[in-house]
């Protein structure tokens, strides 16, 4: 026998671990697990030359934003006491290297900039760092001539994004383009040009998923294929602590798994053993499978979303980055 077996010395229930379960407030002192505002990202669009805000069709709820409505949600989510933002910009005109990822005046360097001055100390402003939305063949890095994605020439465009988004004010850069070496490349340049202020989130391990579908119509990604020669294999459990002892050797400040909900045990093992904190992000179709079936009245919908996000913070994450953050954050406010 090992340890403490009730079972064995109390048949009929000196134990009994419904007392604990009896009643709202009993439940509230003993639940293991919180989610707080501070700790959740709101993931944001922005496009070029929208002057409203455009729905995403596969998110509902979820929009493109304009200049101005980027403004208006990013101060909203400092006023509902979220943790940060997550800015993703929508260009105009794309080329083969994603020339306005590193132009000062491209839509997410400027979008940084209109959202470190709304978010002021409220809030951390972070922005994605990687070339899929600027590049006119989708992928998140630069090709070789025979179409291969060129890791090394990569490294060099995402250090000069880098530099772009830390002077337009970035507050923290997502490394999201899963390129080896990506972390020391953008840190040696950030503290090479005297960013040393500027957090690293690396998305250390990041699974070529099917559940990013409807991020893509989200950013009117132009990819034709997908994106198994760099992000990980969804069948890879012992990897993910290989890529994020690489970027913590790299000098990441957090760490992120994604997706979250079907990489729960990936998120368990990183939470375990990472000397950094742990961020996990519930991807769009994560978003989609909980409207969709909502929507359908097959499941209640506020119920679903707080016990998905419950879910993942349990399993190990710091910081969640969900499309529901400021609604969230208002249902929490509720509650407690
Ligand atoms: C790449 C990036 C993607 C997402 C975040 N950053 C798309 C991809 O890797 O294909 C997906 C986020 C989501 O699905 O919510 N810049």
């Amino acid at each position: 026998m090992t340890g403490f077996e009730p079972h064995l010395i109390s048949p009929v229930g000196r134990v009994r671990p419904r007392r604990l379960r009896a009643t709202p407030a009993m439940r509230r002192l003993n639940a293991q697990t919180r989610v707080h505002p501070a700790s959740l990202v709101l993931p944001l669009f922005v496009k070029e030359g929208l002057r409203e805000p455009a729905p995403i069709r596969s998110m509902p709820g979820v929009v493109q934003h304009s200049r101005d409505s980027l403004r208006r949600a990013v101060a909203q989510a400092a006023e509902a006491g979220i943790g940060g933002v997550m800015l993703f910009g929508v260009p105009e005109h794309r080329d083969a290297v994603g020339s306005q990822a590193t132009d000062p005046h491209g839509v997410l360097n400027v979008a940084i900039t209109d959202a470190a001055r709304e978010a002021g100390d409220a809030l951390v402003v972070q922005a994605d760092l990687c070339l899929d939305e600027f590049t006119d063949h989708g992928h998140c890095g630069v090709l070789t001539p025979d179409g291969r994605v060129d890791n090394d020439a990569t490294l060099v465009r995402y250090a000069a994004m880098a530099l772009a988004q830390a002077q337009a004010g970035a507050h923290v850069v997502g490394l999201s383009g899963m390129m080896d070496g990506q972390t020391a490349a953008v840190r040696d340049v950030l503290d090479d040009d005297g960013h040393d202020d500027v957090a690293v989130l690396a998305y250390a391990a990041k699974y070529a998923s099917a559940f990013y579908g409807p991020f893509r119509e989200a950013v009117d990604s132009q990819l034709d294929g997908d994106r198994r020669t760099y992000q990980m294999d969804p069948a890879n459990r012992r990897e993910a602590a290989l890529e994020v002892a690489l970027d913590i050797a790299e000098g990441a400040d957090i760490v992120m798994v994604k997706p979250a909900m079907a990489y729960l045990d990936v998120l368990a093992d990183v939470a375990a053993t990472s000397t950094v904190p742990v961020a996990a992000y519930q991807v769009s179709g994560e978003y989609a499978m909980i409207e969709a079936a909502a929507a359908n009245g097959w499941i209640d919908r506020r119920r679903a979303v707080m016990e998905s996000v419950l879910s993942i913070r349990r399993a190990g994450a710091d910081q969640v980055l969900t499309y529901w953050a400021v609604e969230l954050a208002g249902w929490l406010q509720e509650e407690s």
